[in-house]
């Protein structure tokens, strides 16, 4: 950890940011049958916002997607490598992307989690933030395999 270094994403590590959050949402298999990303859509949310990646003698061990709407940031594809996990690496990301919003003026931050996942809301309730809505689950990613939908988790920077 004490190794970690924190880097803005360039298209070159699409393939290798696609494997490390396929590999880190498995636990959703549960109800999505299908990978949680590939390095096409990987590429295109490089157009619309950035990925922060955390690495550790230049291999990828974490990563964040963040990207900016207005007054509110948006932070997603949180994943850090399964032997990783629980050390704290995942918080460090998420300050990352609060950091990253909070410099480019945002005042708020936004998130999103299935509703299926029952575990997430206490670690992001630990970060601050606290559910304020509902969404439907998005049509761009593999039909889930039993009914769910987003629940919306927000804080603000102050
Ligand atoms: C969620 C995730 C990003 C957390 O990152 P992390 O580096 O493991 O988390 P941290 O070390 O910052 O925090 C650890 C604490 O978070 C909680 N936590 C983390 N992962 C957890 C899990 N899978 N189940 C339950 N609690 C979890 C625990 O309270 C843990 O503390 P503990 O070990 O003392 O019990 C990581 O588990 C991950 O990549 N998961 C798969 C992808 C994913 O679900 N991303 C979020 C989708 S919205």
């Amino acid at each position: 950890m004490d190794h970690m270094k924190t880097r803005t994403a360039e298209s070159g590590d699409a393939e290798n940011i696609a494997r490390l959050v396929n590999t880190a949402f498995r636990p959703e298999r549960f109800f999505i049958d299908g990978d949680r990303t590939d390095p096409d859509k990987v590429r295109a949310l490089l157009d619309k916002g950035k990925f922060l990646l955390a690495e550790e003698a230049g291999t990828l061990i974490g990563c964040v997607y963040v990207e900016l709407r207005g007054e509110r940031g948006y932070f997603g594809l949180l994943a850090v490598d399964p032997v990783r996990q629980r050390v704290g690496l995942g918080s460090r990301l998420i300050d990352a992307a609060e950091e990253s919003c909070r410099a480019a003026g945002c005042l708020f931050m936004d998130l999103t989690i299935v509703n299926l996942r029952v575990e997430l809301p206490q670690y992001y309730r630990r970060h601050g933030y606290l559910e304020n809505g509902t969404l439907p689950f998005p049509e761009d990613q593999h039909p889930p395999k039993m009914p769910c939908h987003l629940v919306r988790m927000s804080k603000a920077l102050t």
